[in-house]
């Protein structure tokens, strides 16, 4: 084991959790990660998060906290949310969200009532469950209405998007996906939302890393509010953050603390600081146009091998594939890519007729992959080799060659080596 968390030392004595501790990192060593909101964090972000700073309590923002001794961790909380506007572009950051939900539960809190209306991609058509669904804290309190991707192209369509919002007319429109293989036109969405005099925000959770990487155009400058994790395509700590012009981030900070959270966890906000060091500097670049690369090699690999792939292909780091193409629902290509070693997760595609335990598709996304080195090649041999499982998932031969395959391939690609 090459990590030193899972390294015994005279300090981890507890055999059990250690013991799990090192199962998952070796695990995380030999399958390749294709779960496309997932990453491999560096080594010093994983340090930060077990150091002395969980054991502070700083409610409150830097310079005006409920609790002494927090000298240290406001100096901590100022170099992460100055990192975040400079790598960003963004007047002011919020850099206390414990995950994107509660990122987007206080991004809202601090511009809607109980009751006002929403418009936001449809879950369905790839948007997240923070965006209205009904047992979700945003479909409970809020009037969450959804736009789609066209039945044709499978892609946004903006005169759609504009007649809805007419006809709706919304306090707030959000755009950003879950599952959106597409580049979302930020400037057309302002637009729409300036017409109907609704404020617009974006949930970039997933492709956050592409737009820090400059491999997908920012929404910055036209959002009232970005929301977004740190732990997708932006390969930090898990965690979220609020982006917002200067004249928005009283109502943020006070809709975060105390509106919708306690005491923030300054482990993760150091964490998140050296995160955002990590992606300021050129090499992340060439990983964010890498993840793309990769991600349409990919697409096109399996698409040659006459898979289909909701519309047509990928321009960010997602793909949706069709696996009822080959005659297989979504939770049985999962758990034959499963069985060689191969992790995804089964997903609805657009107007989808199975229900979501079931799905006819799987989201295969680059970011992890290319974290460890994968390269343009090596997505001709995955696509080769996904398409075998699917095409054969009970051949245990098949099964047995592909996973000796991936074996190699993750031997000669260590992540943490
Ligand atoms: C678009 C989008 N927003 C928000 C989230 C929520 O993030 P978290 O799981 O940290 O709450 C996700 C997570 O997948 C997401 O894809």
């Amino acid at each position: 084991m090459t990590l030193q968390s899972s390294t015994p030392n005279a300090t981890n004595t507890d055999a059990e959790v250690w013991a799990s501790i090192a199962k998952e990192e070796a695990r995380q060593e030999e399958q390749l990660e294709l779960i496309a909101s997932e990453n491999h964090a560096s080594k010093e972000v994983m340090a930060a998060m077990g150091t002395a700073l969980t054991n502070k309590y700083a409610e409150g923002y830097p310079g005006r906290r409920y609790y002494g001794g927090c000298e240290y961790v406001d100096e901590v909380e100022d170099l992460a949310r100055n990192r975040a506007r400079e790598l960003f572009g963004s007047e002011r950051a919020n850099v206390q969200p414990h995950s994107g939900t509660q990122a987007n539960m206080a991004a809202f809190m601090s511009v809607l009532e109980p009751g006002d209306k929403v418009l936001a991609m449809s879950l369905d058509h790839g948007g997240h469950l923070s965006h209205g669904h009904t047992k979700n804290f945003s479909g409970v309190f809020y009037d969450f209405h959804s736009y789609g991707v066209d039945p044709t192209s499978e892609r946004l369509d903006m005169d759609k998007v504009r007649q809805q919002a007419l006809s709706l007319r919304p306090k707030l429109v959000i755009a950003g996906a879950s599952a959106y293989s597409r580049p979302i036109d930020f400037s057309a969405f302002a637009a729409i939302a300036k017409e109907v005099d609704a404020l617009f925000m974006v949930d970039m959770a997933h492709i956050a890393g592409l737009v820090a990487g400059g491999a997908h155009a920012s929404p910055v400058p036209h959002a009232d509010l970005v929301t977004l994790t740190t732990h997708k395509t932006l390969r930090g700590p898990r965690g979220g953050m609020i982006l917002c012009p200067k004249e928005r981030i009283v109502k943020v900070n006070s809709a975060l603390f105390p509106g919708g959270q306690g005491g923030p966890l300054m482990h993760v906000i150091a964490a998140k600081a050296i995160a955002f060091r990590e992606a300021q500097q050129e090499s992340f670049k060439r990983y964010a146009a890498e993840v793309v690369s990769n991600a349409s090699a990919l697409a096109d690999g399996l698409m040659e091998a006459g898979i289909r792939i909701v519309s047509g292909g990928t321009d960010n780091h997602v793909m949706l594939v069709d696996v009822g193409s080959v005659g297989l629902s979504g939770a049985a290509a999962e758990d034959a890519l499963h069985r060689v070693n191969i992790t995804c997760n089964k997903n609805l595609i657009p107007f989808d007729k199975r229900p979501p335990m079931e799905a006819s598709g799987v989201r295969l996304g680059t970011a992890a992959i290319t974290t460890r080195g994968l390269d343009g090649g090596d997505m001709g041999l995955l696509a080769g080799w996904i398409s075998e499982v699917l095409r054969a998932p009970e051949d245990e031969t098949t099964l047995t060659r592909v996973r000796g395959a991936v074996a190699e391939l993750t031997g000669r690609r260590p992540i943490y080596a």
